[in-house]
């Protein structure tokens, strides 16, 4: 069977209240469209054609991928009209259509296939994938009549209180067959709204003794449109309990799965535990046996195999070799890869730096535009000077270097292998390799300070006390 898929996504999106055009607002951290384009990718087909409108600019970049096209539909005038605008890009292309909702993201793939094979057995020329619900407001209505046999669909605005009862709605997603796009036209404009109801189809089939099938065959939770917030978040905990669940089977632990955030793109090994609260987004791996603590948020990282994330770090765009510690509040940006076995303690923020082998940066650093050798003891409060104002510099520090406390190094500089830094020092110039730089000025020692400042001070005291004048009336 050929096998083209139409993606309808050129509505405006009202109900959501946003700028944003609804098909872009995420789900588990990937855009609803991403989601329906995913699963109909999956099915192989010919042609992925997305129906975009008013957004078309902002969707098609954030979407595009092979065999991708964009059709724009210049008014949303309904979903019949979308499809339509769909027709002449599918050009001479000859079998199934399959017709998806851009904002019904929760659909398997595997229900698609099942569906599309119940339409070619039954030899449909249109078939439609409904569900039933307990809440049917806002869906369009299966009408079936006595016998069963469905025979059209009645949108909620158009339907009678007794339609309204029904509980088998339209999931907006139909197989059509290529032959009977041409019907598409003879849809007449619906005079309440004023829209294109691809629904009609359903009845225009019908009069024209087409064979017609609607197909009720999974829950609620694969169907459910998102027109507005409270649907987005509704379809934001059914996907989030998948994925956990997904994780959960692949040998995760979840200390409190309710609340965790795991992005859709995350992969995690088997053995690791996450913590409550953690957030892991975009296209980040987290390696077998880690252990991710509370609170803590990774963006499109990397995390090696038996690697420890303490409590409240962040690591963005980074990656963390195997065995390695992170934080407790730790800031890694965007560009850092820390060595295996190295240690980034608290208050560590490291940028753009490259972390050797078992280096240790325990506490209070900031590490920018660095490139650190294996097995270097970086002191509490050192800082890479990396900015003069105006450009960023390096600083090079060899292996086996052992930073003291509070230094500063003023970039760009390079430590030579297995060099010392007194703690305190300025760092301005290169320090050759298994030397010391001290920039910090001698120790004064001022003898009997303290005594003389103690006695000034009685001095001062007992004098005030002579002057004072008892007041009158006290
Ligand atoms: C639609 C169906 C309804 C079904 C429900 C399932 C119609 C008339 N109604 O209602 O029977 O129960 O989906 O979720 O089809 N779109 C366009 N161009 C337009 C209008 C809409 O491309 O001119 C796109 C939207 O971006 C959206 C999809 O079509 O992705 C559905 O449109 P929406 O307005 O959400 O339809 P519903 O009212 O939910
Ligand atoms: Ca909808």
């Amino acid at each position: 069977m050929k096998l083209a898929c139409v993606i309808l996504a050129a509505g405006l999106g009202k109900r959501m209240k946003s700028s944003l055009p609804k098909v872009l607002h995420t789900l588990c951290g990937r855009p609803m469209l991403r989601h329906v384009l995913d699963n109909a990718g999956r099915l192989r087909p010919e042609k992925r054609i997305v129906v975009v409108g008013k957004y078309h600019e902002e969707i098609s970049r954030s979407a595009s991928g092979p065999a991708i096209s964009f059709v724009v539909q210049e008014k949303p005038k309904g979903t019949g009209d979308a499809l339509m605008k769909a027709g002449e890009a599918l050009g001479r292309f000859r079998g199934t259509v399959l017709v998806l909702n851009g904002d019904t993201p929760l659909i398997a793939p595997e229900t698609l296939r099942r569906f599309l094979s119940l339409f070619s057995k039954n030899g449909d020329a249109l078939s439609v994938l409904s569900f039933t619900t307990r809440h049917p407001e806002g869906y369009g209505r299966i009408v079936r009549d006595d016998s069963g046999k469905p025979r059209r669909i009645i949108e909620e605005k158009a339907a009678t209180a007794e339609q309204k009862m029904i509980m088998e709605v339209n999931g907006g997603i139909y197989a059509v067959d290529s032959k009977i796009m041409p019907l598409l036209a003879r849809i007449r404009r619906n005079p309440a709204s004023g829209e294109y109801y691809l629904t009609d189809l359903f009845e225009i089939a019908m009069r024209e003794k087409l064979r017609a099938g609607v197909y009720c065959i999974c829950g609620e939770d694969e169907m459910m449109g998102v027109n507005t917030r409270h649907e987005l978040l509704r379809a934001e905990r059914i996907m989030q309990t998948r994925i956990v669940n997904g994780l959960i089977r692949k040998g995760v632990t979840f200390i409190d799965p309710s609340s965790a955030h795991i992005g859709a793109d995350v992969s995690i090994g088997a053995d690791a535990v996450i913590y409550p609260n953690v957030c892991l987004e975009g296209a980040t791996r987290i390696g077998r046996q880690c252990t991710v603590y509370p609170n803590v948020r990774i963006v499109g990282s990397t995390i090696g195999d038996g690697a420890t994330i303490k409590d409240c770090s962040v690591i963005e765009h980074s990656a963390v070799k195997r065995n390695a510690q992170i934080g407790p509040f730790a800031h890694l940006r965007p560009g850092t890869i820390v060595g295996a076995r190295a240690k980034i303690g608290n208050f560590v923020e490291v940028k753009k730096s490259v972390i050797g082998e078992g280096t240790k940066a325990s506490h209070l650093s900031y590490l920018g535009d660095a490139v650190v050798g294996r097995n270097v003891n970086i002191g509490a409060g050192t800082i890479t000077c990396n900015y003069d104002g105006a450009q960023k510099h390096r600083t090079e520090i060899d292996d086996g270097v052992f930073i003291g406390s509070d230094t500063q190094l003023v970039a760009p500089v390079k430590i030579g292998k297995g060099a010392y830094i007194g703690a305190g020092s300025t760092v301005t110039k290169d320090v050759p390799p298994m030397s010391l730089a001290v920039s910090r000025t001698p120790q004064k020692n001022i003898l009997k300070w303290a005594q003389r400042k103690q006695h000034n001070e009685n001095r001062r005291h007992s004098k005030k006390t002579f002057r004072r004048r008892p007041r009158t009336g006290d």
